[in-house]
């Protein structure tokens, strides 16, 4: 499995000959200036909420490469609309696609459209894919019910929001990092904004301290899992 980080809280992941894209949010973020969405590849759009910093590219990219989007009912009500291949889920809910399982599980946040419509409430994914099983934890506080994770799977990956103020910070992702049983995470939704700019070695130094790995990667960089 290989993970790409495209800005903010937006990933690629390959896995198998399938390509996912979560939460797109590249055309309007300067950070991501040299990423062109005409070139990135998706068979699936993962979309954790409706907020615009998660969905700004959706449209495009959908319409563009034919992928399905994959959300919460309400968000994928709405692309579905727009003529768009949709498949809705909802929480505790899990699906067999081709590329592995899917698990749409609880974050505590809100969501709604840039227009203010509802969109539904907010969530992550847990994915079982070619042997390696990830978590990504979408926008959210730290919350007990993180808890239930490692209850039914064993995590190769967590990738939880370390920007503090619209999510949880640093600290409170290490305390995630326990409840979902896993030392190695991959740090997203960070700098992108004045409010969630952070200091990346102090961050990395924290995780450490604790035996635990943060991985903060340049826009564009991948990881192989
Ligand atoms: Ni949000
Ligand atoms: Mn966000």
């Amino acid at each position: 499995m290989k993970i790409t980080f495209y800005g903010h809280a937006c990933l690629g992941i390959e896995t198998g000959d399938t390509h996912i894209l979560v939460d797109p949010y590249i055309s309007a973020n300067e950070k991501a200036s040299h990423i062109d969405i005409n070139q990135i590849k998706a068979d699936y759009i993962l979309v954790t909420h409706a907020h615009q910093d998660h969905t700004l590219d959706v449209e495009t990219i959908a319409k563009h490469t034919g992928a399905m989007v994959i959300s919460n009912f309400e968000v994928a009500g709405h692309y579905g609309d727009k003529g768009i291949d949709v498949h809705p889920m909802n929480h505790g809910g899990s699906w067999d696609f081709e590329f592995g399982k899917v698990k749409y599980v609880n974050a505590i946040h809100t969501s709604s459209f840039p227009d203010g419509s509802y969109g539904g409430q907010p969530g992550g994914f847990v994915i079982e894919g070619e042997h390696k099983n990830i978590y990504i934890a979408g926008d959210t506080a730290l919350t007990m019910d993180m808890k239930l994770i490692p209850m039914y799977i064993k995590l190769d990956l967590a990738i939880l929001p370390v920007g503090d103020n619209f999510t949880m910070g640093v600290d409170d992702a290490i305390i995630a990092s326990d409840f979902v049983e896993c030392d190695k995470v991959l740090g997203y939704h960070f700098d992108t904004f004045g409010y969630i700019e952070i200091n990346h070695e102090e961050a990395k130094r924290k995780f450490f301290d604790k035996g635990k790995d943060l991985m903060l990667l340049s826009i564009g960089e991948s990881i192989e899992l």
